[in-house]
């Protein structure tokens, strides 16, 4: 692909999970917030490990093993810098978003947060950026405290400032909300909660699909993202971390790879990234989600966001003009998400009947509940883009709910 033009015709022909039909119609796969569709480039690599490349890493002298641990390690590369990171050291492959989450509110919190320490979120959290919190406050006696967000879903940014004091140690915040589609002040957040010594998290799961991500620009401390929402394989997922921080973390999991000498009376732990890796981790899975990062850059995020800001106009305008539909999450600043409710149709019903037309969409709460309570509503629907995505299949969409809304007449 020409790395200067955004050629949707030719994008669409790498992703064969597009041409398919469903209940006797083309697919219109319009739930990438849950997940997304593979390239051809991401099979391969993944198949091509499984096929003939198959083996453990770090632990073989033998060719097969050397090749697959340089295939891995040029996968921690090629993310270092997808998001700008300073060193590769400083990025740690995990099961995704959630387990990334987790480990830092285990290790970090567990090592470094006590009793009455507060930890600031927003109410527009994913639940796995707020159980963890939650746990970690049961078991250590934290304060949590949310940063509410306005009705049209943008952080009310006084309110999150007042929120921040001496005893803020750590703010864990999404950068671009899965329900709302909401693109959070993330910088500003991370300049403010420094002023106060704390540490901040970026959920990027949602982000780096849609936008460039620098870290370093960012300044973040953390930041974690799934392989499975930016085009590659399930099961793996990434935890940016500060070398400094990260060093001063103890372990997360134990086991083989994490230790630089094991005796019954004492262990210690191997370097960075290792010592935070536990275990045979999902080699293929690292190895596809490399070649997902090449694909992504080969297509170029600037020209995604640009694509992907005129689709949600589109949409966001044809959805609009639905009688008895009412859009949640109008957030100037926003990315990829059209969430919704319509009278009288039950979310789930919606769904089930817009999918009898192929298309595909979720319902539910979306492991969000706060931000349903917030709207007073159950459940919504919602519709969530790629730039595989068309205006010809909003337009589909659009015909599929008016097809819904006659059979609710
Ligand atoms: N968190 C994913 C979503 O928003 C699964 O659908």
């Amino acid at each position: 692909m020409n790395e200067n033009t955004f050629d949707i015709d030719s994008i669409r022909k790498d992703f064969q999970n597009l041409h398919i039909k469903v209940n006797g119609k083309p697919l219109v796969y319009l739930d990438n917030a849950a997940t997304t569709f593979k390239p051809q480039a991401v099979i391969d690599a993944t198949a091509d490990h499984y096929k003939t490349g198959t083996s453990n890493i770090h632990r073989g002298v033998h060719t097969l093993s050397q090749q697959a641990t340089e295939a891995f390690e040029q996968s921690r590369d090629k993310v270092r810098d997808f998001i700008g990171a300073r060193k590769s050291c400083e990025i740690i492959f995990t099961k995704g978003t959630t387990e990334a989450i987790n480990l830092v509110a285990s290790s970090y919190g567990g090592a470094f947060l006590n009793k009455g320490d507060e930890i600031i979120i927003s109410e527009m959290e994913h639940h796995s950026n707020i159980v963890p919190w939650q746990m970690l406050c049961a078991s250590k006696g934290c304060v949590l405290k949310i940063a509410p967000f306005n009705d049209q879903g943008e952080l009310i940014f006084d309110e999150f400032a007042k929120r921040l004091s001496a005893k803020t140690k750590l703010v864990a915040m999404v950068y671009v909300s899965n329900s709302l589609g909401t693109i959070n002040p993330v910088k500003e957040v991370i300049k403010a909660a420094n002023t106060q010594g704390a540490v901040v998290l970026i959920d990027a799961a949602q982000t780096v699909s849609h936008l460039p991500v620098n870290v370093q620009g960012l300044d973040c401390d953390f930041l974690a993202f799934s392989g499975h929402k930016l085009f590659g394989p399930n099961g793996v997922g990434v935890l940016y971390g500060k070398e400094k921080l990260l060093n001063a973390m103890p372990p997360y999991q134990s086991g083989g790879d994490m230790i630089a000498s094991v005796t019954f009376e004492k262990t210690t732990y191997n370097v960075l990234p290792y010592k935070l890796e536990a275990g045979t981790p999902n080699v293929a899975g690292v190895i596809g989600l490399g070649a997902a990062i090449d694909y992504v850059r080969s297509v170029g995020l600037t020209q995604i966001a640009e694509y992907e800001h005129e689709l949600l106009a589109y949409g966001t305008q044809a959805l609009s003009s639905i009688d008895g539909l009412r859009l949640i999450g109008t957030a100037k600043n926003k990315a990829s998400i059209l969430a919704f409710v319509l009278e009288n149709i039950h979310p789930h019903d919606l769904g089930t009947l817009v999918d009898e037309e192929g298309v595909a969409i979720r319902t539910g709460h979306h492991c969000t509940q706060p931000v349903m309570k917030h709207f007073g509503v159950p459940a919504t629907s919602r519709a969530s883009l790629a730039f595989y995505n068309t205006k010809e299949e909003i337009d589909c969409l659009v015909r599929a709910i008016h097809k819904a809304k006659d059979i609710f007449k």
